[in-house]
């Protein structure tokens, strides 16, 4: 493929598209009787970019025009991610009332239904991971399954997002902020995105020269793509969004425009984006899908 013929916009459309219908399916096959599984299935398919399954997939076929074998991993990482989202809403986390453009899910639902649904989000991730039947056709090998397992639970867990919202919600300064920040990130959005391009590579069975340059990658991008969150949050559209702005001035949340100021924001966002291009030119399958979405972190207005 030339860069001539990689265009961003229709391949993130493709990938959603496909993404979408597993999900659906997976959800479905959950059964949409109950109010539950209705929740479960009101906030995973009300939109969202679905930026770490198309990361898993666009890892995979960085090394692999296999990539197929990565969409077990990428549905299971965006259901997690969505009972994260229903969670962080919650009245007793950010009190949020809109997410992906429509009511959040304790608002549509209730509260007990919201941590519910979350938590069946969690856990049918893994029983996706586990069982591939009846929806996938291709599944990478039982051992690499068991990684992927270990390294996306790691990411989800108390090393890794749990802690970062924990670090969010009780500011515990022990190095300076910036430094605090830039923990606090890495572990509550940083380590789902680098397992994304990890799981995805995994699933194909790159090499570990390949996964150590992909997690360099998903490391900047991962910081990137949270310093144009806060970004987002003071210049971006509500309406665009599908979500609130100025919450982080409102709730005094330390961010990075807060302690650099805006410009000197893009610009060190802008850095991360180029280290990250960087670490993907030894590879010899398509990196142009990477390289795209990692600009578009930049650009991104939702
Ligand atoms: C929002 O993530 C929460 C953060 C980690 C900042 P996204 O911006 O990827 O949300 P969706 O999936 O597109 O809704
Ligand atoms: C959400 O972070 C991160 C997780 C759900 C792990 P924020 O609270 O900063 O993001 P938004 O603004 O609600 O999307
Ligand atoms: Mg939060
Ligand atoms: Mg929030």
């Amino acid at each position: 493929m030339n860069n001539k013929a990689f265009i961003l916009p229709n391949y993130l459309k493709q990938k959603k598209n496909l993404i979408n219908n597993y999900l659906e399916k997976i959800l479905i096959q959950c059964g949409l009787k109950q109010k539950l599984t209705r929740a479960m299935q009101y906030s995973v398919m009300a939109g969202g970019k679905r930026l770490r399954p198309t990361l898993a997939l666009a890892s995979a076929e960085a090394v692999s025009k296999n990539y197929i074998y990565a969409l077990p991993c990428a549905c299971a990482i965006e259901m997690i991610h969505t009972y994260s989202l229903i969670h962080d809403d919650l009245p007793s986390m950010d009190n949020d009332d809109l997410r992906r453009g429509i009511p959040t899910c304790h608002k549509a639902f209730s509260e007990a239904i919201a941590i519910l649904a979350g938590d069946g989000l969690l856990t049918h991730a893994f029983q996706v991971l586990a069982n591939p039947s009846p929806f996938f056709k291709k599944y990478p090998e039982k051992d690499i399954l068991l990684d992927i397992i270990r390294l996306i639970s790691d990411a989800a867990g108390v090393n890794g997002m749990i802690q970062g919202q924990i670090m969010d919600i009780d500011l515990n300064l022990k190095s300076s902020k910036l430094d605090y920040l830039k923990k606090m990130h890495k572990l509550k959005t940083g380590k789902m995105l680098v397992a994304s391009v990890h799981a995805g590579a995994l699933s194909v069975n790159a090499k570990q020269e390949m996964i150590k340059n992909l997690m360099i990658y998903g490391d900047k991008i991962g910081l990137a793509f949270q310093i144009t969150d806060d970004i987002l949050n003071v210049e971006g559209n509500s309406a665009i969004m599908g979500k609130a702005t100025g919450s982080d001035a409102l709730n005094n949340k330390i961010t990075f425009p807060g302690l650099m100021g805006l410009e000197q924001s893009k610009k060190y966002a802008k850095e991360l984006i180029n280290d990250a291009i960087c670490s993907l030119k030894n590879f010899h399958g398509n990196t142009l899908p990477l390289q795209a979405i990692a600009k578009y972190i930049l650009t991104r207005n939702s």
